[in-house]
């Protein structure tokens, strides 16, 4: 029987990079993974292939869009079948290169699925493993939608929807959640009908509204519909395609749908069966994530859980900081990850990312605050790029310490780096203002945006 210092289960990015840092630190460390490929949902069927098909349509779409800048293009057209295979081969290139670190920092892999029988042992299939430390990493899945059966043919998740084979004339997406939008926006670009169906009077819950807001028009002027106050009741398949029954929330009132496919993205739920975790006697909390203390540690002394399967924002950047976080402090070292700023990007176009505290949640918990906004119609580089829709937006303390900041707009994702570090920093608006940033650059905006809560914008 083998044994280890660390078995990890799951090689998604919580638990192939807890695997690869624990052996970093001198453990013996082996990871169990299931799937038959490593890199989990995220690199799998999540936020890899997405961001390949994400940039594919992109490209497709911004030929439209060249007639402005003086190309004419003629005879341009879709090959779905190679932006697929681009696809697949930038998931299997990543894959294998995760397998290469296993080698190259020593981690063993172990293929199967594994459970937990007694605390420091791990069963798969038939073979039995001991682990000074167990390491709890299955992530999370697709929550199922009661009464509709997803066939991945004609009701999809978000796995269903990143291989179809044709485009969809018309696809209705339930849920205005990141998945929805990302992949909506993809199937859009490539041509085909998207409607979304969304629960709330609003799109992207937990986003500051405002910005949330500008996000929802600048994605319905390319081409998104949105439907907002309405709950997918029943889905019907008939010769001639699907429909769809959605209720109008709180009307007591009922419309019908017609659409070839539907994608269900209305959020996702911690993976935590097969594992043995009742019969060990694990704590899982009402709603099914593994209960954890600040060591990560689970109700069983020397079995820890980390990513989405334990309470946070369900994000592989969040998983990391855990696992990485988990095996340092198993290492003897002090680590610790502040929830508070993490940040969070939709790769739409245009881009969405936030961090920290969002208006709303100031004004519930009755918070000072000041803010600034800076429309990126006003920044030099966004009107040379043509990419004018959006605004940064950040909230902080009177004294100028940053509680939370909200960008839509192109490159959001990267811009919020800064506003990130400057939280971790504790740096104040004044002190990201008085930041040289480069002109003409979209980074410009950010310390518009700090200067106009000080009353100082110079270009608004
Ligand atoms: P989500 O929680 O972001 O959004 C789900 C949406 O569905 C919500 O707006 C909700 O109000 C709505 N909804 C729920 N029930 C409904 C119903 N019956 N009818 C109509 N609308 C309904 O969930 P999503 O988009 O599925 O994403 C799941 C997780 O994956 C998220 O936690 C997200 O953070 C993560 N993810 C992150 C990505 C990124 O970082 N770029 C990309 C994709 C996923």
């Amino acid at each position: 029987m083998s044994t280890y210092d660390l078995i990890v289960i799951g090689g998604g990015p919580g638990g192939y990079v807890a695997a690869i840092r624990a052996a970093q630190l001198g453990l013996s460390v082996a990871c169990v993974e299931g799937r038959g490929a490593l890199g989990g949902t995220c690199l799998n069927v999540g936020c890899i292939p997405s961001k390949a098909l994400l940039t594919s349509s992109s490209k497709y779409a911004a030929l439209a869009g060249l007639a402005a800048h003086g190309i004419a293009v003629e005879g341009a057209s879709l090959d779905l079948g190679a932006m697929m295979a681009r696809k697949d081969k930038t998931v299997a290139d990543l894959t294998k290169g995760i397998g290469f670190l296993f080698k190259k920092n020593g981690v063993d892999l172990i293929e199967g699925w594994a459970s937990i029988p007694a605390p420091g042992q791990v069963r798969v299939g038939e073979q039995s493993y001991t682990a000074r430390n167990i390491l709890i990493a299955t992530g999370s899945e697709p929550t199922p939608l009661p009464g509709v059966d997803i066939d991945e043919q004609d009701v999809l998740s978000s796995t269903g929807a990143l291989a179809l084979e044709e485009v969809p004339q018309h696809l209705v997406v339930i849920g205005a959640g990141v998945i929805g939008l990302e992949l909506g926006q993809v199937w859009s670009r490539l041509g085909a009908k998207v409607t979304v169906i969304e629960y709330l009077d609003r799109i992207l819950p937990g986003i500051d509204g405002e910005i949330a807001k500008l996000s929802q028009r600048a994605l319905a002027k390319r081409g998104l519909k949105f439907q907002l106050g309405r709950a997918l009741k029943t889905v019907e398949k008939g010769e001639t395609g699907l429909t769809l029954t959605v209720e109008r929330v709180g009307k007591d009132k009922e419309e019908l749908i017609e659409a070839d496919k539907v994608l269900v993205a209305i959020g996702r739920r911690p993976v935590t069966r097969g594992l043995g975790l009742e019969e060990l006697g694990v704590s899982i909390n009402a709603r099914g994530f593994i209960e954890v203390d600040e060591r990560f540690s689970t109700s069983v002394p020397g079995v820890y859980a980390i990513g989405d399967c334990v309470p946070g924002p369900m994000l592989a950047h969040k998983a990391e900081e855990d696992g990485v976080a988990c095996v340092e402090m198993l290492a003897g070292q002090s680590a610790h990850v502040d929830y508070g700023k993490v940040p969070g990007v939709v790769y739409t176009d245009p881009e969405v990312a936030s961090v920290g505290l969002t208006e709303e949640a100031l004004k519930e918990a009755g918070t000072e605050y000041i803010s600034g906004k800076f429309a990126f119609m006003a920044n030099s580089r966004a009107r040379a790029t043509g990419e004018t829709d959006g605004a940064v937006k950040v909230l902080a303390r009177p004294d100028g310490r940053i509680l939370g900041a909200h960008i839509c707009g192109a490159h959001a994702g990267d811009l919020i780096a800064e506003l990130v570090l400057a939280m971790t920093k504790d740096a104040t608006l004044a002190e990201v203002a008085q930041t040289c940033h480069a002109h003409p650059a979209l980074g410009e905006a950010v310390k518009e945006a700090c200067l106009d809560a000080l009353g100082r914008a110079i270009h608004a």
